[in-house]
């Protein structure tokens, strides 16, 4: 443990991973969030934010610590029912009406042969890095658990998409470097499920059209490189996942994603987070990749908010429209 200016306490790295950090805040918001973010490889937990509950406004403040907007979920296309009534800033993440989100199903089998809460694809599914499918895409997401469900589910994992990347062999780490992935949003009917069904593939509008992204991706403020890659939900199955290579569900694409996929979430690369109220939790999603996990939503109650902080993606996207801003929408 160390302390830094302010009163601030860091406590690294995050229990069981190697990354993250613990930041124990006073009542100000330090200037150094950010260094501090990078410091720890990409994943924060500020303890004790209660007080956000009842001010939620404190959220978006915090927020605009890591960057120079915060997304506004009005003008996202995002279902009128998950933006917070007061602060549009807060997209809600609930089981509870009217957002009614179900959580993912547990893995099959439930633990792993050694006995183990299973992390790594493919028995652990969901692995992803927030709006992928857009370009650019954000910077840095915030959870805070209003309303957490009792420890052993419902948590969150992570993996370091750093730690990954260095620990390539260098036979894939060559073969990666200047590799596309093509991720789609979910629903837009680019699934493999889809493609396996035998549909053909549903006209896109503009904004819905797949986002080509590298799969390595070089901080802007660090200049680290990471893994930037998300497991099947979340890629183009008809013309991916990846640029330039055999696509669909059975091609050589399909064999790399898993290979990649099972390599960037091995046990070492993952940081298990078991919710206490009032935490938060910062990820930047530039050099992780998050998962949710099961709980029972028949009879436990889950309340968390979620913003979304964007504006500095690296020079790759200098200067790019929005692309999932209708044109319609960007000419208002
Ligand atoms: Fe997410």
């Amino acid at each position: 443990m160390f302390q830094t200016a302010g009163m601030t306490d860091v406590t690294k790295p995050l229990p069981g991973a190697a990354f993250g950090a613990t930041v124990r805040l006073g009542a100000d918001i330090p200037g150094d969030l950010p260094a501090m973010l990078d410091d720890a490889g990409g994943l924060l937990l500020l303890p004790g934010q209660h007080e956000i509950s009842d001010r939620p406004d404190r959220l978006v403040d915090l927020s605009r610590a890591f960057g120079p907007e915060v997304e506004d979920y009005r003008f996202t296309l995002a279902n009128p029912a998950s933006v917070h009534a007061s602060v549009p800033e807060i997209f809600i993440v609930s089981n509870l009406p009217p957002v009614s989100k179900m959580p993912p199903k547990r893995p099959e089998p439930p633990l792993t042969p050694d006995g183990r809460f299973p992390v790594q694809y493919p028995q652990r599914r969901g692995w992803h890095t927030d709006q992928s499918y857009r370009r650019p895409p954000p910077d840095v997401s915030l959870f805070y658990a209003v309303t957490p469900v009792a420890r052993d589910r419902g948590q969150t994992l992570f993996a370091s998409g750093i730690l990954a990347y260095e620990a390539l062999p260098a036979a894939l780490k060559a073969r990666v470097e200047r590799l596309e992935g093509i991720h789609a949003q979910p629903g837009t009917g680019r699934s493999r499920e889809a493609v396996l069904r035998g549909e053909a593939p549903k006209p896109c509008k503009p904004h819905e059209r797949p986002q080509r992204q590298p799969v390595v991706r070089v901080h802007p403020t660090t200049g680290r490189r990471a893994l930037y890659l998300c497991e099947r939900s979340q890629m183009d199955w008809f013309d991916g996942p990846f640029v330039g290579m055999e696509p669909g569900p059975f091609g050589e694409g399909a064999r790399l994603l898993d290979a990649l996929m099972t390599h960037y979430t091995r046990p070492e690369f993952i940081y298990v987070h078991e919710w206490t109220q009032g935490d938060v939790l910062v990820w930047d999603n530039r050099c992780l990749v998050h998962t949710a996990t099961w709980y029972d939503a028949e009879k436990e109650q889950r309340m968390m908010w979620r913003t979304t902080v964007r504006g500095n993606p690296g020079a790759l996207y200098a200067g790019e429209k929005r692309s999932w801003i209708p044109e319609e929408v960007a000419a208002e």
